[in-house]
């Protein structure tokens, strides 16, 4: 029997991929605080730890009323640019090796923030991450699915001038009641675009929204997608279609998706053959990045050596990464844990 200490080790010293992570959810109190006196902007909150107080959320709409307001305080280019590398330095230090980013331009356009501002921000972080380390990386730009489809299109154009730096398009904000469905021609003008997609379903959403999402907007990966093992067929269908679930366990507690994270399903998609990967979310909202997913999983799931194995090769096995790179990993992965 392996000790957990020794599975903490692998898991903290192996390399790995971050497949779902929302830029604007890695933003730190004392960091929000520091943007807010800087550009003179008033947050509803007296101090960081009062903030830090207000992490408390019952459902997904809890969080998202919070993570805007957070934004708000992010103006200019330099914020951008900071956020994002404070972020890449974190995960850096954690042994992630290529990061998969997803940022919300509608929240920051209907503040005025021009989507240059936004893009070229994250973008310089992301290049110097990439020539400081040889980190790499995808930018995902993410529809607010409680907006209209005409405001995801208009954002669409938008983009059409930064189309290089972006690679896939997403769909988050509140799932309940904005089906996939909803999006359908954004999406399928972004795929004659190019561009990849992937859509959070399931988070709360029933297994029909994760339907939708593999039938209609024929996604390349599904962002959360827990509830579709209330559905075998659509478990078959992940796995024959071989699509990436990226799975957030802190995430799935702090938004009372599970109840305890001695029960979270990661250890159940495993063992319905489903590539599940694991993923922070909002880091400094749900306590924790890669790493810290990762100990509550050895900790508190009884996760064993060979399923933390399986989730690091799912990591690189989903990602959009240059082929010979995930080579390179798949086989480090395999000689750490020889
Ligand atoms: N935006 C940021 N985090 C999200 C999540 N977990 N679900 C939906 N939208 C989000
Ligand atoms: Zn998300």
């Amino acid at each position: 029997m392996i000790e957990k200490s020794n599975l903490l080790d692998l898991a903290f010293n192996m390399p790995k991929t971050e497949l779902h992570l929302h830029i604007e959810g890695t933003f730190e109190a004392e960091q929000m605080f520091e943007f807010a006196l800087r550009n003179k902007i008033s947050l509803s909150y007296t101090s960081i730890e009062q903030l830090k107080q207000a992490y408390s959320f019952s459902n997904l709409q809890e969080f998202l009323d919070l993570y805007y307001q957070g934004m708000s305080v992010l103006i200019t280019e330099q914020d951008f640019y900071e956020l994002t590398f404070a972020y890449l330095t974190k995960v850096h230090s954690q042994n992630v090796v290529h990061v998969e980013i997803f940022f919300d331009p509608q929240g920051h356009l209907e503040r005025g923030i021009s989507f240059s501002t936004q893009i070229n921000g994250i973008y310089r972080a992301l290049k110097e991450a990439e020539t400081n380390w040889g980190m790499s990386f995808k930018l995902i730009m993410s529809f607010l699915r409680h907006l209209s489809e005409e405001s995801a299109f208009n954002t669409l154009e938008q983009a059409i001038p930064h189309l290089e730096k972006i690679y896939a398009v997403g769909l988050d904000s509140s799932e309940l009641g904005h089906p996939p469905e909803k999006f359908l021609r954004v999406f399928k003008a972004c795929k004659n675009l190019g561009l990849k997609v992937t859509v959070h379903a399931g988070e709360e959403g029933p297994p029909k929204y994760i339907w939708q999402a593999v039938n209609e907007l024929k996604v390349d990966r599904i962002d959360h997608g827990n509830r579709c093992l209330e559905d075998d067929e659509l478990v078959q269908r992940i796995n024959h279609e071989q699509l990436t679930l990226t799975v957030c366990p802190l995430s799935n507690k702090k938004l009372c998706v599970v109840n305890d994270m001695s029960q979270h399903p990661i250890k159940e998609m495993l063992h319905k053959g489903l590539a599940a990967t694991v993923n922070s979310d909002d880091p400094a909202y749900f306590g924790g990045y890669m790493n810290d997913n990762y100990q509550v999983l050895i900790e508190q799931s009884e996760l064993t050596k060979d399923e933390l194995k399986q989730l690091a090769k799912n990591s690189f096995s989903g990602a959009w990464i240059n082929p010979d790179r995930r080579q390179l990993f798949l086989n480090q992965i395999d000689t750490l844990f020889a």
